[in-house]
């Protein structure tokens, strides 16, 4: 018996283990940093760890020693230098001296850097909006992916316009709160190229953990393709299927949704000019594809219940495909 709970105790351990490890690199952990603002944040948490842990084990072996220690064998402490040492000195200067490194971090991360393309994320109950400014002053606008220029900083203004949520990329920058009536700043700043999962991280409703978005840094040369791409108008229906699915776009859809050189929407959904593009739908809710289109159009509210588009369940199958066919050819 005694070996088998052993046995069982050791598979708990390592599924634990393994559990904990992973939680710890890779995609969207704040553990992982993948730029130098990430890396400050980091850095601060790391030396937290240590000093708390510290602090911890001193604790914990004066207590034991308190505990264990026989009477006679203990060593007399003169009260108040014991207290004015352990309990006044030490928290006084172990608390300063991490005050001015996290004041000092701090302020390095709030370093507004020479403005780069700025670019401007609005939230919305449940997704990003996101807006490119060209030369031109052309705003390009795409929705819960933003593209990044890797190895310099990007500046990005935040804005909600409806109630409070938190723009996170633990990967490569901290959290900073998306407040109506005011522009908060965030520097995304990715030392490679890379995709970099974020999330709203404050709690904003029914949807709220289905408010994802991605950080795609590029090098400069493929940036610049991209945003010249982007600010192209739609691509035109290239086959009669694709034909349709315009139509039926500009009969079911457009009054939401605009696509640049189709039509432009009077109430604001994601911008779908470039939707075949992007890697997901729905806000990082489903991976891009035919299928996947075809779902959130026909059970919207069963994909992502509470979120403004209405399930279009009156649409058959053959409307579905055309519609779902004409969405991914918009590259
Ligand atoms: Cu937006 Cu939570």
């Amino acid at each position: 018996m005694a070996s088998k709970f052993q046995t069982r105790n050791r598979q708990y351990a390592a599924v634990l283990a393994i559990a904990l490890l992973a939680g710890c690199g890779g995609m969207q952990s704040s553990l992982g940093p993948q730029g130098p603002q990430a890396q400050a944040i980091a850095g601060i948490g790391w030396i937290m760890f240590a000093g708390a842990t510290l602090i911890f084990l001193l604790v914990m072996a004066l207590a034991l020693y308190a505990l264990f220690r026989s009477p006679q064998r203990r060593k007399e402490v003169r009260t108040n230098t014991f207290i004015i040492a352990g309990g006044l000195a030490l928290p006084a200067v172990a608390l300063t001296a991490l005050l001015a490194y996290g004041v000092n971090a701090m302020g390095n991360l709030r370093a507004v850097p020479p403005a780069s393309a700025a670019i401007e994320v609005v939230a919305n109950q449940w997704w990003w909006d996101v807006h490119y400014r060209d030369e031109n002053g052309r705003v390009i606008a795409t929705a819960n992916e933003i593209r990044i220029p890797a190895g310099t900083p990007f500046l990005v203004s935040l804005r909600s316009r409806d109630v409070i949520h938190s723009f996170w990329v633990p990967n490569l920058a901290g959290k900073m709160d998306v407040i109506p009536g005011r522009a908060n700043h965030v520097i995304l700043h990715a030392d490679a190229p890379g995709r970099f999962r974020g999330q709203c991280a404050e709690f904003c409703g029914a949807q709220h953990a289905r408010m994802a978005l991605y950080v795609i840094a590029e090098p400069a040369e493929s940036y610049r393709a991209w945003l010249a791409r982007q600010r192209s108008e739609a691509a035109a229906p290239r086959d009669a299927g694709a034909l349709r699915g315009r139509e039926l776009f500009v009969a079911h859809c457009v009054q939401c949704h605009t696509v640049r050189g189709v039509g432009t929407a009077t109430q604001r959904g994601p911008d779908l000019t470039h939707v075949g593009s992007r890697k997901f739908i729905g806000a990082g809710t489903l991976a891009n594809n035919r299928a996947n289109l075809m779902r959130f159009i026909a059970h919207s509210q069963e994909v992502k219940p509470g979120n403004a588009m209405p399930s279009h369940t009156w649409l058959n199958d053959d409307a579905l495909q055309a519609l779902a066919g004409y969405l991914a050819s918009l590259q």
